[in-house]
C-alpha cells in the first residue's frame, strides 16, 4: 500500500527520495509524486502509473532543494490519476499520507460549505485543508494544529507535511499506520518502512500512535496527543540485507521461490546442533512462552499468513490437546473474544504491519486478561512484534513479489519447530523422536531443490492449466490449506479464477462445475488422507475432469488415474510434506502468470503490505 518518505537535510533531495520510492515499489502502487521545498515556494511533480513515468519529470524539480516529501499512491478513495496522486498542495503546504480518514466525509461538506476548492477526489486531501483551517484559527502554531487534528481524525494515517511557514522542517503524525524516523548525518529521514532507509541510517524511532514529530535536519522533537513532549531514543537496528536485488532471476517471486532451500537450511541447521529439543524454543523465541498457562489459543493472519496459520492448527492442536481455532484478522478484530490469562494469541505477518492483524493484536491486548501474544514475523522491528509479549522472527529475508512464497513456507517451517517445543513441554521428545526430527531437517532443503529442479515439468503443466479460465484445488489435513495457498497464489498473480476445496467439499456444490474446461489441482500426499482422495480423483475424472495430482513419485495408481502428474518428493511429516507440497503449486502459478503475461511481482490491484483496511 502507499509508501511514504522524506528527508531534511540532504542535497540535492530529490535523488534521494525518488531512489527511497523505488524500494518502497514492492508495497504496490498506481502513481506516484515528490513535494521539495523551494526556498518559498513548494514545487511538485506528479504522474500515473509507474515510477519510471515519475523519473521522466524529476528535472522540473529544483535541484538546491534539500527538504522534501515523495509519495507512492494505492488508489482507496478516487481513481489513479495526477490529480488524485500524493502530496497535495495548496497554500504553501504539501501534505502525504498513507491510511484512510475515515471521517473525512463530514469534514469535506463542512470545508466544501466554506468555499474550499477540492483538486481530488481523496480523503487525504481533506486534511490538507484542515490544517490549512487550524493554522488560521491557531495564529500558524503548526505544532497547536497538528494536535487539533489528531483529536478530531478518525481512522489510519501516517502524514507528512511541509510548509513554506516553516521551511527547514518536515511534521509527522501517526495513527495506525507505520512510521518511522531516522537519523543520518546533518540530516534525518522518515518512512513507511525501514526498507528505504537502512541504507543511509541505522538509528531508528518508531513513531507511536497520537505521536506529532518535528524533524529538522540537526534535530528530532516527539509530541503525544496532548501535546506533551515525549522523550525518545533512537533504537540502533542492524539490517542486514537493505538491498533486495534480483540476482539474475526474471522477477522477484522466481528469485524467492528458489530461494526456500536456503530459508529452510538457515533456521534447522544451527538446531542440529542442540544436543535436544529443550533449547529449542531459546533459538526460535524472543522470550519464552509459560505453556503451562496455556489453555486456549488463537491464530490470526490476513492472506497467506491466514493459510499458514491454518496449517499451524493442524500442528499445534494434537500437541497441545487445547482447542486451537484460526481466524482471519479482519474478522477477529471486530469479535468479542473469549480472552484470559490462559489465551495465546499467535499473530502470523510477513510484513508485520498488516491493519488487520494489527487490530486483532490490540484487541486481545486492551481485553485485559493478559493473553500472552506471540508475533510470528519477518521484520522484527515491526508494528505487531512490538506489541506482541514474544516473537518469533522469520529470518527469511526481504520479500518483495506481492504473492508470498519463502515467508509462507518459512511460516510453516516455524509454526512446525513451534509445535516441537510444545511437545516437548507437554509430554516431552524421545531421543529417536528428536534424532527423527533432526534427520528431517537435513533432508527438507534438498527434497526442495529436487523440485526447483523440475522447471521442465512445472512448464508442460502450465502450459495445460494457464489458458483455462478457472481452476479447481482440492486437498485433506494439512494439504487442504496448501490447496487454498495454491488457488490464492494462481488468482493472484495469472488472474486466472481458482478456487481451493477440502477433497470432502467436493460433493457439497464444486463437483457442479467439473467439465473438461475445469481442472483440478489435488494436492495428494502419501498420507493418512490418500485413500479419500483417490475416490476424489476418481469422482472428477468419471466426469471428463482433468485432474493434475501432486503426489508422491512412486505412487504409481494414483498416477495412473491422473490426466497429469507432478511426482513430488516425500517426508514422513505431514507439516514438512506441506512446505515440499506447496512449492510445485507456487512454480506453477508463476509459470502460468509468465504466460499470460502479467505483472508477476506488482500484480494489479494488489499490495505487498495492507496497512490499511
Ligand atoms: C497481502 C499480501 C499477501 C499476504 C497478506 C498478509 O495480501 O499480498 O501476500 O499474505 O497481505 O500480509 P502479512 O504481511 O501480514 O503476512
Amino acid at each position: 500500500m502507499c509508501g511514504i518518505i522524506g528527508v531534511v537535510g540532504i542535497e540535492p533531495c530529490v535523488e534521494f527520495i525518488f531512489s527511497g520510492l523505488k524500494k518502497l515499489e514492492y508495497r504496490g502502487y498506481d502513481s506516484a509524486g515528490i513535494a521539495v521545498v523551494d526556498e518559498d515556494t513548494i514545487k511538485l511533480a506528479k504522474s500515473e502509473g509507474k515510477l519510471i513515468c515519475l523519473e521522466a519529470m524529476l528535472d522540473s524539480l529544483p535541484k538546491a532543494s534539500s527538504i522534501g516529501l515523495g509519495h507512492t499512491r494505492w488508489a482507496t478513495h478516487g481513481r489513479p490519476s495526477i490529480e488524485n496522486a500524493h502530496p497535495h498542495h495548496s497554500l504553501g503546504t504539501a501534505i502525504i499520507h498513507n491510511g484512510i480518514l475515515e471521517n473525512y466525509q463530514t469534514f469535506k461538506i463542512e470545508l466544501l460549505e466554506a468555499g474550499v476548492n477540492f483538486q481530488s477526489e481523496t480523503d487525504s486531501e481533506v486534511f490538507l485543508h484542515l490544517f490549512n483551517r487550524e493554522m488560521l484559527k491557531c495564529g500558524a502554531n503548526i505544532k497547536a494544529a497538528l494536535v487539533k487534528l489528531v483529536e478530531k481524525l478518525q481512522g489510519t494515517y501516517a502524514f507528512g507535511v511541509v510548509t513554506t511557514m516553516d521551511p527547514d522542517s518536515i511534521y509527522v503524525m501517526k495513527e495506525g499506520s507505520p512510521l518511522v524516523i531516522a537519523k543520518g548525518e546533518n540530516s534525518h529521514y522518515f518512512a513507511s518502512d525501514v526498507i528505504a532507509l537502512v541504507d543511509q541510517a541505522h538509528d531508528f524511532i518508531f513513531l507511536e500512535d497520537g505521536e506529532i514529530a518535528k524533524i529538522t535536519a540537526k534535530a528530532v522533537t516527539i509530541w503525544n496527543r496532548k501535546g506533551e513532549v515525549v522523550e525518545r531514543d533512537f533504537v540502533t537496528l542492524h539490517c542486514s540485507e537493505s538491498r533486495a536485488e534480483k540476482e539474475g532471476f526474471r522477477h522477484f517471486m522466481l528469485k524467492e521461490i528458489h530461494e526456500q532451500p536456503k530459508t529452510l537450511k538457515t533456521r534447522f541447521e544451527p538446531l542440529q546442533d542442540l544436543p535436544g529439543p529443550e533449547n529449542i524454543e531459546d533459538v526460535l523465541l524472543s522470550s519464552r512462552l509459560d505453556w503451562d498457562r496455556i489453555t486456549n489459543v488463537t491464530i490470526t493472519g490476513c492472506g497467506s499468513a491466514y493459510l499458514a496459520g491454518m496449517v499451524g492448527k493442524y500442528i499445534l492442536e494434537p500437541i497441545l490437546r487445547l482447542p486451537v481455532r484460526v481466524e482471519l484478522a479482519s474478522e477477529l478484530r471486530y469479535q468479542k473474544p473469549f480472552v484470559d490469562r490462559g489465551s495465546l494469541l499467535i499473530a502470523i505477518t510477513q510484513s508485520g504491519e498488516t491493519a488487520d492483524t494489527l487490530a486483532s493484536v490490540k484487541l486481545f491486548k486492551s481485553a485485559q486478561g493478559g493473553a500472552q501474544i506471540l508475533a510470528l514475523s519477518n521484520s522484527n522491528y515491526s508494528s505487531i512484534v512490538r506489541e506482541a509479549s514474544s516473537f518469533i522472527d522469520m529470518e527469511a529475508g526481504p520479500e518483495i513479489g506481492v504473492a508470498s512464497t519463502k515467508a509462507f513456507t518459512a511460516m510453516i517451517r516455524d509454526l512446525f519447530l513451534l509445535g516441537i517445543a510444545a511437545r516437548y513441554h507437554r509430554h516431552g521428545i524421545s531421543q529417536a523422536a528428536w534424532e527423527a526430527h533432526c534427520e528431517n531437517f537435513d533432508r527438507l532443503p534438498a527434497l526442495c531443490a529436487e523440485i526447483l529442479a523440475k522447471d521442465e515439468l512445472i512448464t508442460q503443466l502450465a502450459e495445460r492449466i494457464h489458458s483455462c479460465p478457472s481452476c479447481l484445488f482440492i486437498g485433506r489435513g494439512i494439504s487442504f490449506p496448501i490447496a487454498l495457498e495454491g488457488a490464492l497464489k494462481l488468482k493472484e498473480i495469472s488472474y486466472i479464477h481458482a478456487e481451493g476445496y477440502a477433497g470432502g467439499e467436493l460433493k457439497h456444490g464444486p463437483i457442479a462445475l467439473i467439465d473438461s474446461s475445469m481442472p483440478t489441482i489435488a494436492v495428494l500426499p502419501f498420507d493418512r488422507h490418500r485413500e479419500k482422495m483417490l475416490s476424489n480423483v476418481q469422482e472428477i475424472t468419471a466426469r471428463n475432469g482433468f485432474v493434475l495430482g501432486i503426489g508422491a513419485e512412486n505412487d504409481v495408481q494414483l498416477r495412473e488415474l491422473c490426466s497429469a502428474y507432478f511426482p513430488c518428493p516425500q517426508i514422513n511429516n505431514e507439516a514438512l510434506q506441506g512446505i515440499l507440497s506447496v512449492i510445485p503449486l507456487q512454480l506453477l502459478s508463476y509459470t502460468s502468470a509468465v504466460f499470460r503475461g502479467t505483472d508477476v511481482d506488482q500484480p494489479r490491484n494488489l499490495a505487498k503490505s495492507v496497512t490499511v483496511e
